[in-house]
């Protein structure tokens, strides 16, 4: 047994063996969940503290290995030269980082995709758009399955092999179901999907069925599905690929480390991530926090957590004075995040308060425009990445991000995952007419002028040299006005 790790309930402490978790990966004694800790986590204590010494989960504890922390200096030096290697585990950029998420006895286990070394972009319009100094994009869609899931897949999905599991399952709306497809392939495991019918982008549904997964469609939403997927891992040996497996999580940290790491070591002063289960925004905290804990990074940035207004219920946590969960029934274009009772709520919500961020809501306006923003850049995303555009936009008019602070958007999918909602909005049939009639009158102008619908023609050399005349003699004349029209 592994004992580089236990299990800590973020609810009420208790600490488990990992192998010791429940099938449903809930707290037996308060139905929390738990985080991932090693002996050199913030108030891990006496290692052994509550796990029963002669237990099978213990047996081969070496405490003098454990508790060596790691070297900050060294470790840096070792992530560096690692991009250099040849080795499978060595080229991904999760487990490139895994002295901090030792929770695998064999890296022989390791199913990796070389996910993670993704872009980070700059966005010098979006960032003269929202009137903030620096802007910057990390952009998780770039992993090999075109999404965040993929870093934290390889790191549960590797815990599954290693624990033997023939069967993996997941609910999801779309990306965790591709990441899990994806892995369970190259691992050579069963697995099975479910998926709100009709509520998942069609990028998405033929991925988990390219990579051979058994997707049931049921009628019902995302929480829904997680509720009965909890109750069929009850009974049959399937491991539980969500994100209340706080391996999920372990894998979901190391883009902060990651980021870092492309900004020569210095810290953002802002982060900004879409909020759907709540799970990729508790992973970055966690990853922040522990790199602080081990000097690795002298502070953390301010974490804040953007959700679409019609699945919003952190928002409404984060604004009620009364500070109460109320699931809502979830209803977003950005289908991604059309979750209504986050699991994670708890950890995000303290990510949020220990980091100093902030929480808040989109539009399907104004996540709809910042999409087409950010597609404008060259770069491209999936609509529940653009709320954090929308969000920043929110954030600098409130006065909590200033414009001198560099501030970086967490873009969580890829722009090819719902090429529908794209190609809706550039034909005009996306909004309907009260949410257009909703936008201020500079929003509509945006719209206008990003909007690029296919034109139509015939195939007559005449025609399609005049149509072409004309479109660029407008958009040439569209230039010279903002050159010289725009202020210095
Ligand atoms: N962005 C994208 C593209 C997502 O797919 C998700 C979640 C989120 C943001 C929100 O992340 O849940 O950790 O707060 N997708 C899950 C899925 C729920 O099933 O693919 P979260």
């Amino acid at each position: 047994m592994n004992a580089t790790h236990q299990l800590r309930c973020t609810n009420c402490g208790v600490r488990i063996a990992g192998e010791a978790a429940r099938s449903d990966f809930r707290c037996p004694e308060c139905n929390g969940l738990y985080e991932v800790i090693y002996p050199w986590s913030e108030g891990a204590g006496p290692w052994n503290a509550g796990i029963p010494p002669n237990s099978s989960t213990s047996s081969s504890v070496t405490p003098s290995l454990e508790v060596r922390l790691p070297n900050p200096g060294g470790m840096r030096h070792l992530w560096q030269e690692r991009k250099t290697s040849t080795m499978a585990v060595d080229q991904s950029g999760v487990w490139r980082f895994r002295e901090l998420l030792p929770i695998v006895r064999d890296m022989e286990s390791v199913v990796t995709l070389r996910e993670g070394n993704t872009p980070l972009y700059e966005m010098p319009r979006c960032a003269q758009l929202v009137g903030v100094d620096w802007l910057l994009a990390k952009h998780q869609g770039m992993n090999p399955s075109g999404s965040f899931k993929d870093t934290g897949m390889t790191a549960a999905l590797s815990v599954a092999v290693e624990r033997g599991f023939q069967w993996v399952a997941c609910a999801s709306t779309g990306n965790t179901s591709a990441a899990m497809a994806a892995y369970a392939a190259r691992a050579g495991l069963r697995c099975i999907v479910f998926i709100p019918d009709g509520k998942i982008a069609w990028g998405k549904l033929s991925q988990a069925m390219d990579y051979g997964a058994l997707t049931v469609q049921l009628k019902t939403d995302f929480d829904g599905c997680l509720k009965l997927l909890t109750k069929l891992v009850q009974q049959f040996p399937i491991y539980l690929l969500n994100s209340v497996n706080p391996y999920r999580l372990e894998g979901q940290k190391t883009p902060a480390m990651e980021l870092v790491e492309q900004m020569e070591w210095q810290v953002p002063e802002h982060l900004v991530v879409p909020g759907g289960n709540l799970g990729n925004s508790s992973a970055l905290g966690k990853g922040f926090l522990e790199m602080k804990h081990l000097g690795l990074i002298q502070r953390v940035p301010k974490i804040s957590v953007i959700q679409a207004e019609g699945a919003n219920p952190l928002y409404r946590w984060f604004t009620d004075e009364n500070r109460e969960m109320k699931p809502v029934t979830a209803e977003t274009r950005a289908t991604a995040i059309r979750i209504g009772n986050p699991a994670s709520w708890k950890k995000a919500s303290r990510v949020i308060e220990e980091t100093g961020g902030w929480c808040e809501e989109v539009s399907e306006q104004e996540i709809a425009l910042a999409k087409a923003e950010i597609g404008a850049e060259g770069v491209g995303c999936e609509p529940a990445s653009a709320v954090t555009l929308a969000g920043l936009k929110k954030l600098v008019a409130a006065g909590r991000v200033a414009n001198e602070e560099r501030v970086v958007l967490v873009l969580t999918g890829h722009t090819l995952k719902d090429p529908q909602y794209t190609i809706d909005y550039h034909r005009g049939e996306l909004l309907t007419a009260a949410e257009v009639a909703g936008a201020t009158v500079s929003e509509q102008a945006r719209h206008a002028a990003l909007r690029k619908p296919p034109m139509v023609l015939e195939a007559d050399e005449a025609i399609v040299l005049k149509a072409l005349e004309t479109h660029m003699a407008t958009a040439n004349a569209e230039d010279t006005q903002t050159t010289h029209g725009s202020p210095a």
